[in-house]
Order: structure tokens, then sequence, then C-alpha cells
């Protein structure tokens, strides 16, 4: 594994964002591009499969779009997506490539032979798990199948299969799967409170086996099934998840018991792992290949043609309201009760990822890199925040998601009555944001000029739901890219576990803290 560098030519860099603030400032109103724009369609509409990535409702013109290109370009925005295909050095401050691509390859061939064989182990492993549980072949220590899964991790070893068990309920057809992944001891009372611990199979993913939350969740997990059946029995019906094989081992696991995942795929992009092990158990070997293959359509399709790509528009008009039009959030509204969970999947790739302030060669930012990513499922959104999207003073670009037809019952014509009513909201969500209403009284005025995408599929099926994340996932490399940041550290996440840590073992004096701060905080106060 190599690594790499950009040579970036400033002079034409800085020419290129000059030339690109003067395009965004010289935008009118959408009207007007549609009207100067005959060709507007074809570069803001792109297909891949039955996937339509619409972006025409965005407020800014062809030519800044172009001129945004070319700045990507003279960033190196296609070395560095090719250099982190191919396993080059990416992630430069952990001295590692950002491999996870490799993960929904399905041939693995071109690969060197170690990184293949181990994909191929692991992605093995994964899989005849998935079978032996779902067809029973491995079963609890009663004899009978495992009923229940309760898997518990946080962060990338949590939020991609819990949002993607929800995603894909409509093929869920193996045990029932619950996650506990807060430290709040509510969140494993609530998820164990109905289960059986005799059918119950305690899945515990870590990347590295020393995150708080979860080494806590698992010895409260573990503890209650001991309690229930014996520590003999207890340690039977687990299964780790880890790059840490040495972690987990001192943990307790078996060895047999664990299963591995390299330390070079991220824990925000693990979901191809071994950590997508609930997902796969939930609908089946089939089904997670076709997951996986819906992320490799989108590497041949950002690999191919880099420019003509969605992520790539994605990412450029993404960098264009941040970095030229000041926007600082995103809202991601999935017109989906089952992609519910996408936003908070969202929030963490792309706000781990792109939250930094330094490049790669170790240089203060001036200005911000991610916007705040957030949102919620339509059409519930509508009835909490959409006012502000609607009339606050400030323009949040919104992507919205909708399938064409419903996930359950496509055939019963009042599922497909409700289902044409939550596109019909989708849809005129897009338009009333776009294009507004005008009113003499100020406060019936609606704007518009909110920049909206229209991101459309057939269907949530395994292979969209794999698309649709590899999209996002390119869009947050190609930012990076555009930003000159690494966007597969997190060391912003230390200190605040460090400090924890410190209260946790009373060395407060040490950290600066006043002693026994932790003590006070959590003392109750007499009732008044
Ligand atoms: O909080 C940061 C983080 O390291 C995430 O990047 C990661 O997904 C999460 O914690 C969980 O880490 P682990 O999988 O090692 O338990």
């Amino acid at each position: 594994m190599t690594n790499f560098s950009i040579k970036y030519d400033e002079k034409k860099i800085s020419l290129a964002k000059e030339d690109l603030k003067s395009e965004v400032n010289s935008f009118k109103d959408l009207k007007t591009s549609l009207f100067n724009e005959k060709n507007r369609p074809a570069s803001f509409k792109l297909h891949l499969e039955d996937i339509t990535f619409d972006a025409t409702r965005h407020q800014i013109s062809s030519g800044a779009l172009n001129s945004a290109k070319n700045l990507a370009f003279l960033l190196g925005v296609n070395e560095w997506v090719n250099a982190v295909y191919k396993g080059k050095i990416a992630n430069k401050t952990e001295g590692r490539p950002a491999l996870h691509s490799v993960l929904r390859l399905s041939k693995l061939d071109p690969l060197s032979d170690q990184i293949t064989k181990e994909v191929k182990e692991q992605r093995n492993r994964l899989l005849s798990v998935t079978n032996n549980i779902r067809s029973g072949e491995l079963r609890a220590t009663n004899g009978k199948p495992y009923s229940t899964i309760l898997a518990i991790g946080i962060g990338g070893s949590d939020l991609g299969p819990k949002m993607a068990v929800k995603a894909l309920s409509h093929f869920h057809s193996g045990p029932k799967i619950k996650f506990a992944s807060n430290v709040d001891p509510s969140n494993f009372i609530e998820a164990s409170k109905d289960l059986n611990p005799s059918s119950t199979l305690l899945v515990v993913s870590s990347k590295t086996f020393t995150t708080t939350e979860t080494i806590t969740n698992a010895n409260l997990a573990f503890n209650w099934m001991s309690k229930a059946l014996g520590e003999n029995a207890a340690k039977k019906q687990r299964l780790a998840i880890t790059s840490s094989l040495e972690n987990a081992l001192a943990f307790g696991f078996a060895e047999d018991q664990i299963l591995l995942f390299s330390s070079w795929v991220g824990g925000r992009t693990s979901i191809w792992s071994s950590v997508g092990l609930p997902i796969a158990i939930a609908i089946g070997s089939e089904n997670f290949k076709s997951f996986l293959s819906g992320g490799e359509l989108v590497d041949n399709h950002v690999l191919s043609d880099i420019s003509n790509s969605i992520p790539f528009l994605m990412a450029i008009l993404g960098f264009i309201q941040r970095t030229f039009m000041k926007s600082t959030s995103q809202a991601i509204i999935p017109y989906s009760y089952n992609l519910r969970l996408l936003p908070n999947y969202l929030q963490q790739l792309e706000m781990e990822s792109n939250g930094k302030s330094v490049t790669n060669e170790g240089i203060y930012l001036n200005d911000p890199c991610v916007p705040v990513i957030w949102g919620a499922s339509g059409t519930d959104a509508q009835h909490s925040f959409f006012q502000m999207l609607h009339q606050g003073v400030e323009k949040i670009p919104t992507d919205i998601l909708l399938a064409r037809s419903p996930s359950y019952n496509t055939n019963n014509p009042d599922i497909i009555e409700s289902h044409k009513i939550l596109a019909a909201n989708a849809l005129a969500q897009c338009e009333a944001l776009s294009k507004g209403k005008v009113s003499r009284l100020p406060h019936k005025n609606f704007p518009g000029g909110r920049s909206v995408s229209l991101l459309t599929f057939n269907q949530i099926s395994p292979r969209t739901l794999g698309a649709i994340i590899a999209l996002y996932e390119y869009k947050v490399s190609i930012q990076a890219a555009m930003w000159r940041i690494n966007p597969y550290d997190q060391f912003g996440v230390e200190l605040g576990k460090e400090l924890a840590e410190v209260l946790i073992s009373g060395n407060e004096k040490e950290a600066g803290m006043e002693i026994g701060s932790l003590e006070k905080l959590l003392k109750i106060m007499p009732e008044k």
C-alpha cells in the first residue's frame, strides 16, 4: 500500500474559485435560469438504473455548475477517488487506506492477494453464519432455533445495521432483531424487555472492542442472560464482530465466535463488512449480496465516468452551497417511513467524515466544511420543522427521497392510494420550496428559492438501498477532496471520551477538573 499526494496548481485553483464565485453571484433566479438554459435537465438530472437524481430545482446556474466542475478537477477529485479505490493510503493521519468499496466487489481478483484472501474469508464467514442462524443449524443451548438477535454496538457499528434492518423491513424473513447502543441503561432495558434470553443470540459489534458504551452494554446483556440461563450457556449464545481479535478474545469470546473485519474498514463505512451481519440475518444471504451489488453499481458508475456521475453532482452542489452560498445545514427528508433512520445514518457519514478544520497538509481552514446534516421522514417532518424550511430567513438545501411504488402490498388499491398521497406530498414540497408563492401579506408570503434535490427510485430494495448509501459515500469523499481534508479519521471524538474516563476513574485533578464534580452533578437534591 502506497502513499500518494495530489499536486495542486494553486494559481489555477484560485482563478477557478474566483470564476465560480462570480458565476454564483450572478445567478438571478430559477425562472431566468430555466429560460436561459435549454439544456438544464441534461446536466442537472442524472440516472443510474431506476435511480434518478433530479437537481433541476437548485438555485444554481449551469455556468456555476461548470465552473465548480472545473475547480473540482483542479482539486484532484479524479485522482483522489481512484487512489482511494485502489487502496492508496488516503487516511494519512492513521496511515491506512479506506477500502470499503472492496467489500462489495463481486469479483475479488484485481486486489492484492492478502486483501482478496481477507475479504473472501470474512464474507464467506458472514454468509455462512447467516445461513446457519436462519436455517436453525446454529441453535440456542436449549436446542431451539434463535428467535431474536440482540445487536449491541454504537456509531458505525450500530447505525448502519439499525437503519438498514428498518429500511428493509418488508424483506425481513429471519429472527427478530433488537438494537442497544446508548449507554443509558434504558436502551438495553427497553430492547431486552420482551425477549426470552433462552432463544436470544447476543451480537456485539465493535471495531476496536474498547468502546465504553458497547462494552458496558455487552456486560449488561451477558449478565441478563447468565442470570436466566447460567454463565456457561450465556457464554455460548454470543458472537463478536470486530477488527481486534485480541480484544474480543480478552473480553471472553471464543475464537470461533468472532467474525473479523479488516482495520482498513472505517466504522462509518463498515455496513458492507461483517458489521452487516444483523442485516444479513434479517433479509437472508442472497438479499444481502444484492445490497452489496447496489454499492458496487455505484463504484462502477463513479469510476467509469466521474464527471457525469450522480455523486459528483451531489458533491459539487453541496460544495457550492456550503462554501459559496454559506448554507449552514442540509436537510435529508426520505418520504418513506422505512427510511426514517437514513438521516441519522447520513449524519454520521457526512459529519464525522467532513467535520474537520485542518487540511491534509496540516493547514487550518478559514471556511467551514460539512454543514449540519439533519432530517426526518416525510410526511411527519412537514408537520414539525417544514415551516422553517419554507419561511425561515436561511435557505436550507433539502434532499427529498421517494420510492415510486410502496414497500408493501403493491397490488392493494388502498395502499396504492396512500402511496400516491405520499408521493404527491413529496413533489408538492419540491415545488413549494423552490417556487414559493407570492402574497401581499408578508406572513403569507412564500419566498421560494430553496434548492431541492429529488432522488427517486422504483422501490426500496436491498440493491437500491446499497446504491443510495454508496452515492452518499462518494459525495462525502469527493467533497473531502474539494476541501482538501481527510474524511477517514475522527480524532474530534477522543477528548470527550478521555474526560469521561477521567470522571469515571475519579482522576479529575489530573485533567484540571473540580474534584468530585461527577458526584456533585448526580447528588439528588432535596425536594422543596
Ligand atoms: O465515536 C467515534 C467512533 O470511533 C465511530 O467512528 C465508530 O463508528 C464508533 O465510535 C464505534 O467504534 P467501535 O466500532 O470501535 O466500537
